[in-house]
Formats: C-alpha cells, sequence, structure tokens
C-alpha cells in the first residue's frame, strides 16, 4: 500500500491501513512531509497503545530492568529478554571498576580521530587481544559494528566489483556495498548450490562473499563448511560477520568459523562490542597487510572518534575474565538449551535457530503489534522485529537468551509468550 497525499489531506491516518514500509514508499513533492504523515500514523498509534519501540530504560540491561512504560505513563518492572548483554559481562564487577579507574585516568572520550591523537593505549592492545581471539595476524577497532562493515567493504570494493551477500545479511553489510558503488547479488539463505550458480554468472573479476556467523534475525549458523569451498572454486574473498557468535561459538570464544575449525579459510571477520562484551564498537580482523591498509582508507576510522579508552579496557578486562572462566558460556548454553526445548514444547515457532537469538514468528505486522502490546502488559520485554529488518510478513519477538537469566525466569518468559498466543487464536485485526 502506497502512501499518497491526494484525498489524505486532513483526514485521520489510521495505523490499522499502513505498517512502517508504507512511509518508506510515500510519494511527495515536498521533502519533509513523510513526516507530517508519519506523525500521524505514531499519533494513532500511540492512542492505541501500540506503540512499543524507543521506550527509555530506568535501570540497566540486566535480566530484570526497569523501563518507562509510555501506555501506562510509568516506570515498570519487566523480565528482559531483549538485551544483548548474552554473558551479562557489562555489569560484572571486575569490568566496572577496571573502566571507572580508566575514566579517572583518560577521561570520559578519546576526543579525536584515531589517526590523530585518538588511537589510545588501551585500544591498541585491545587490538592486539582481538587479533589472538580470532586467529588473525591484526585487528583493527572502530566505535561500532554498523560503521565497522560500512567502512571496510566500501574501502575495499570499487564499481565494477560485486559483492555476494546470503540474502539475510546484516542491512550494514549491504550499506557498505552500497556506498562502494560495487554490485550487490544474493544468494538464497545458507545455500551453497544457489551460490555457487550466482558466482558462476559474475562478468566481474573481483567478487566478495559476505555472511554472518549466526544470523542476527533467526539465530541459525552459516552453512560455513559447505559455503567456503564454493568461494575457494570461484576464488572469492570471504568475510563472516560473527556479530552475535562472538564468545558464545568456538572453544576459544572465536565465533562459528572456529566452531567449525575454518578460522584460517576466512579473509576478514567482522564483529561487535555491542553483544557478549557488553560494551560498544566494532573489529575487523585479517592479514597484517589488510588491516594496515584498512588503517588509512576506511573513511569510517579515519574520519570518526575513536572508542574511548575506558571502553576498551572495560572489554580487555572481559576478554581476560573470559580466557579464564568459561562459566558464563556454559550457563548461557544450559539456558539456551532449555529455552528451545521449553517454546518448542508450547507449541512456539522458533524457526531453525540454533544459538541464544531465538524468534518466535509473529506471522503480519499487525498481529505482531497486538502480541508486542499484549506480551508488554503481562511484564516480558523482548526485540519487536518487523521489516526492514526482516522480510515483510516475516515478523517475529526475537528473545535474547543471557547467561543472567535464571530458569524461573525463563519459565515465567515461555509462559506469557504461551498464554499472549492462545490469547490471539480468535483475533482479528482492528478489534
Ligand atoms: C550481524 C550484525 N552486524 C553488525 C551489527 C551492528 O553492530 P553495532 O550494534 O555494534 O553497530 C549488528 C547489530 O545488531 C549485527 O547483528
Amino acid at each position: 500500500m502506497v502512501l499518497k497525499k491526494k484525498g489524505l489531506e486532513g483526514k485521520r491516518i489510521s495505523c490499522d491501513d499502513y505498517t512502517l514500509v508504507d512511509f518508506l514508499e510515500f510519494e511527495s513533492n515536498d521533502l519533509f512531509e513523510v513526516a507530517d504523515y508519519f506523525w500521524e500514523y505514531m499519533l494513532d498509534a500511540a492512542r492505541r497503545k501500540y506503540l512499543v519501540y524507543g521506550q527509555p530504560m530506568m535501570s540497566g540491561p540486566k535480566a530484570e530492568f526497569k523501563v518507562y512504560d509510555r501506555n501506562t505513563n510509568s516506570v515498570r518492572k519487566f523480565l528482559n529478554f531483549c538485551s544483548y548483554n548474552y554473558l551479562g559481562y557489562s555489569f560484572h564487577p571486575e569490568v566496572v571498576k577496571a573502566v571507572q579507574a580508566t575514566i579517572n585516568e583518560f577521561g570520559t572520550g578519546a576526543v579525536s580521530a584515531p589517526l590523530l591523537s585518538g588511537y589510545s593505549n588501551p585500544v591498541k592492545k585491545l587490538e592486539e587481544e582481538l587479533a589472538k581471539l580470532k586467529g588473525k595476524e591484526s585487528a583493527i577497532v572502530f566505535s561500532t559494528g554498523y560503521v565497522t562493515n560500512l567502512g571496510i567493504l566500501s574501502a575495499l570494493l570499487k564499481p565494477g566489483d560485486t559483492a555476494v551477500l546470503d540474502i539475510l545479511s546484516h542491512a550494514s553489510i549491504y550499506d557498505g556495498v552500497r556506498l562502494s558503488g560495487a554490485d550487490i547479488k544474493v544468494f538464497a539463505h545458507n545455500n551453497p548450490q544457489h551460490l555457487d550458480k550466482v558466482l558462476n554468472g559474475l562478468k566481474t573479476k573481483r567478487n566478495i562473499v559476505c555472511v554472518e556467523g549466526v544470523y542476527s534475525m533467526d539465530g541459525d549458523l552459516s552453512n560455513l563448511p559447505e559455503i567456503i569451498p564454493v568461494c575457494k572454486k570461484h576464488k572469492a574473498k570471504i568475510l563472516v560477520d560473527e556479530a552475535h557468535a562472538s564468545l558464545v561459538f568456538g572453544k576459544k570464544g572465536g565465533g562459528v568459523a572456529e566452531h567449525f575449525g575454518l578460522e584460517d579459510e576466512v579473509d576478514i571477520s567482522i564483529g561487535t562490542f555491542s553483544k557478549s562484551f557488553g560494551a560498544i564498537g566494532g573489529y575487523a580482523a585479517a592479514s597484517e597487510k589488510l588491516i594496515a591498509f584498512f588503517r588509512f582508507f576506511t573513511r569510517s576510522y579515519i574520519f570518526s572518534c575513536a572508542m574511548a579508552p575506558h571502553t576498551a579496557v572495560g572489554i580487555l578486562k572481559v576478554l581476560e575474565i573470559f580466557n579464564k572462566d568459561k562459566s558464563r558460556k556454559e550457563k548461557l548454553w544450559e539456558n539456551t538449551h532449555y529455552m528451545h526445548a521449553k517454546l518448542k514444547e508450547a507449541g512456539l515457532d522458533i524457526g531453525s535457530t540454533k544459538s541464544q537469538v531465538v524468534p518466535v514468528m509473529a506471522g503480519n505486522d499487525l498481529r505482531l503489534r497486538e502480541i508486542s502490546k499484549r506480551i508488554q502488559e503481562k511484564g516480558l520485554y523482548t526485540g519487536v522485529v518487523t521489516y526492514p529488518a526482516v522480510s515483510k510478513n516475516k515478523t517475529r519477538l526475537r528473545l535474547s537468551v543471557s547467561s543472567m537469566h535464571t530458569k524461573e525466569q525463563i519459565d515465567k518468559c515461555i509462559r506469557i509468550l504461551a498464554e499472549v498466543f492462545d490469547s490471539m487464536a480468535d483475533w482479528k485485526p482492528g478489534q
């Protein structure tokens, strides 16, 4: 459905009639007019208690947290199955202490780009530790995972090159390629035969294949053992984004490539610190020569402020703790297996997840927003995922399991989900 100005003037927009994607396709001669219409849509969604996004957290991302609930106009306690704090490190006392001490020494920020005076010794040390974690010669740290993919792909590729992406790749991978001007081709999710066909059809000489270790919206793993040989056959380079997989997969926590024993076959390993590391930032690990090139030619690195020293020290502390003690990782896996089994027992559709990222399929947008309203009323917070994060009408609640969750909290989460999904059996839009 395309929102057009004609015939809509002065009319109230009902949020039953539109979804977010309609505003991407808005047609108007005025650049800002879309905002007027979106504003009307949001007002209606708020009136109907469907505006569950972007509510301020009033406490940190522990297994339970306080959120300002727009619908009741009050601060409420929620069960938190939404944060990516998979190992709970953002609250580890040793991590917090190390961060506090660094703020005393270095202040609150790097306040300069990395090639100038922003490259702090903690960031340098972090890059060295990351190279070890990823089994690569060298690594480079960025301010977020998003700008890592944006920068690396746009620095490497040029018009006339091709990037072949698993269709479910993260937006930052698509955006990095778009920025470079190279062609984008996609292959069917995790399908090596289709990848082979796509690579076979390419006329370009310089090609890269991009996949995720753990898919961020589905929780399944990249089929690297079959995908990598296809890339090698066609002499395509390989980039793996391990955002959700680092510290969760692989004996030393390197990610899915390590899990399959294929670290050496991956050319560029990407990741973020905003998940299991409990912080913020992104990184790429690769050969020493590639990293040296990235340092001078990646625009999202050279034209942006460096990571704050205290953030780097916090992440270094996480790595130090993780290397000595894997009990949180073990607990995460215990919770993940329990969650998968119980959700299946409850008859909920969790797709093909193999990880702590657990989708619960919710149907179309209108059904999703009713479900999300009902679960929040019952005190459960999850990711509420719709287009463009997933395909149209493939909406889902996304649960993030954490080592911090107790069995009782997981049981309660599943009880709420089962009640709400049951209560939706006879629901029709507009009710
Ligand atoms: C696969 C993947 N890559 C990159 C990112 C971006 O990471 P950041 O939050 O550090 O920008 C995400 C974030 O969700 C992700 O899932």
